[in-house]
């Protein structure tokens, strides 16, 4: 017989209609190892407090253990017709395994405390594994920077070829930018991480029970300060999926980066068959599909941190059911983010390069301009004199069908009479790149400074 956690108020019970609609164990199952964990150490804070005694106290901790033991991760939610979440399941276990100490377990307790506590437990963990996760991909971009050396390409801004810049250095771009999501789930992490248990229902409770020993036992860093907040506010999930919703954009720009360097009008890299797709009808097709779903799925993301954030609008305290809904988008943003990374790391690492494409881009040597510019200024000429004076140059050539390269001395000399044989020198792309002076730009020394910076911290 299934019994739930309340009902003694009641004539009649459940319908079926409403059971298969509130019913949460199909989600909520996964906190089954959190759960056991919080209930272990709150059977040792009822003994402490005298609550319950010792003898139930390790009565109850057996009976945990006993679940822990018989319950694989996963297997409970095959009862989700009839449980109605993982306290229940959790509670039931007990009292059989338990008899009758497992009926105390709850003293003091409510759901709503009791689901908060152990989401909390739960994210932390998953949080640590992500930081793992991500350091992976930032580890695979540095390797395979590494392997673009110096090959050099045309930057872009606008979707149009800006400026020559290393490979390597639009790579180590996004292992910046993956350090901001790392040290953004760390900081969610540290505010993240009070203790609600103990604040009952929405009240508190006139129970003595021992908060500062639960936040001890479980790795909290403080105890929760109001009871209201504590049951009622899911700030942190917020908080937590615009973590992942910044990550996944991080994901999706880099995703979009390789989907073009890969696509035939710019060729500069290829896919590992691994990590690559066919088509079924036709033959010659090579995708790459592993950044499109990455690009896609940035996207359900962005879809659970709006369906939080609209969950709370407006909502008022303390706890409402509707909080229950939490739990679906936080656990499907881990999961999406867990496989992606860890499919992402390898799919990077095994990229190869295409030099001639490379070279090929590089041959419109309008990217040059900018640093026509700058050898101008070092002249003596004023920037917008200067910025005018390369723009005519560059229609001029446009004008008469020639590359810069093409265009005598004579012609340069006609714009300007600043303008000397060492021009030509800064039409080539090493040079461009070279020629960059200041801290974090693409001058190959920099470059492989940064390359050795990010493995010695990536090494840690
Ligand atoms: N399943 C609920 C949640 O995840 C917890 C149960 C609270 N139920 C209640 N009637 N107060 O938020």
């Amino acid at each position: 017989m299934n019994k739930a956690l309340w009902g003694g108020r009641f004539k009649k019970g459940m319908h079926p209609l409403l059971k298969e609609f509130s019913y949460s164990l199909l989600v909520d199952h996964e906190l089954l190892g959190a759960e056991l964990e919080v209930s272990s150490v709150y059977a040792r804070m009822l003994s402490k407090i005298g609550l319950i005694t010792s003898k139930e106290a390790a009565q109850i901790m057996a009976g945990l253990e006993k679940i822990k033991k018989s319950w694989k991760p996963g297997d409970a939610c095959r009862h989700f017709q009839e449980i109605e979440d993982i306290h229940t399941f959790i509670q039931q276990e007990l009292e059989k395994n338990a008899g009758s100490a497992g009926k105390k377990i709850h003293t003091g307790r409510s759901r709503n405390d009791l689901v908060v506590t152990t989401t909390l437990i739960y994210t932390r963990g998953k949080l640590a594994q992500l930081e793992t996760a991500i350091a992976a991909v930032q580890k695979s971009l540095v390797i395979l920077a590494k392997k673009a050396g110096d090959l050099i390409i045309p930057g872009m801004t606008h979707l149009r070829k800006a400026q020559p810049i290393l490979a390597a250095h639009h790579l180590l771009a996004y292992v910046e930018m993956l350090e901001g999501d790392r040290s953004r789930f760390q900081d969610a992490g540290k505010r993240m991480n009070v203790l609600p248990l103990g604040s009952a229902a929405l009240a508190g409770s006139a129970l003595p029970l021992d908060r500062k020993f639960l936040a001890k036992e479980l790795g909290f860093d403080r105890i929760s300060s109001n009871s209201l907040a504590a049951t009622a506010d899911r700030g942190w999930v917020a908080e937590i999926l615009a973590g992942y919703s910044i990550l996944w954009m991080h994901l999706s720009r880099l995703s979009e980066d390789m989907i073009l360097w890969n696509n035939e009008a710019f060729g500069y890299i290829d896919l590992d068959d691994e990590f690559s797709t066919g088509s079924s009808l036709m033959p010659q097709k090579k995708n790459p599909d592993v950044f499109e779903l990455l690009r896609g799925r940035a996207g359900v993301v962005f879809g659970q941190l709006q369906a939080i954030l609209t969950l709370q609008k407006g909502l008022p305290l303390a706890y409402n059911r509707d909080l229950q809904e939490d739990k679906p988008g936080l656990f499907d943003a881990m999961r999406k983010t867990q496989i992606a990374l860890a499919v992402l790391a390898p799919t990077l690492e095994t990229i190869t390069f295409n030099p001639k494409a490379m070279k090929k881009a590089l041959e419109d040597d309008s990217i040059y301009s900018t640093d026509v510019l700058e050898y101008l200024i070092q002249k003596g000429i004023p920037f917008s004199t200067a910025h005018e004076i390369v723009g005519k140059i560059v229609r001029h050539a446009q004008d008469c069908g020639l590359g810069l390269k093409d265009m005598p001395l004579s012609d340069w000399k006609n714009f300007s009479s600043a303008f000397d044989k060492t021009v030509f020198h800064l039409l080539d792309p090493s040079a461009s790149v070279s020629g960059k002076k200041t801290e974090g730009s693409t001058h190959p020394a920099r470059v492989k400074r940064e390359i050795l910076k990010w493995e010695r911290n990536l090494k840690k």
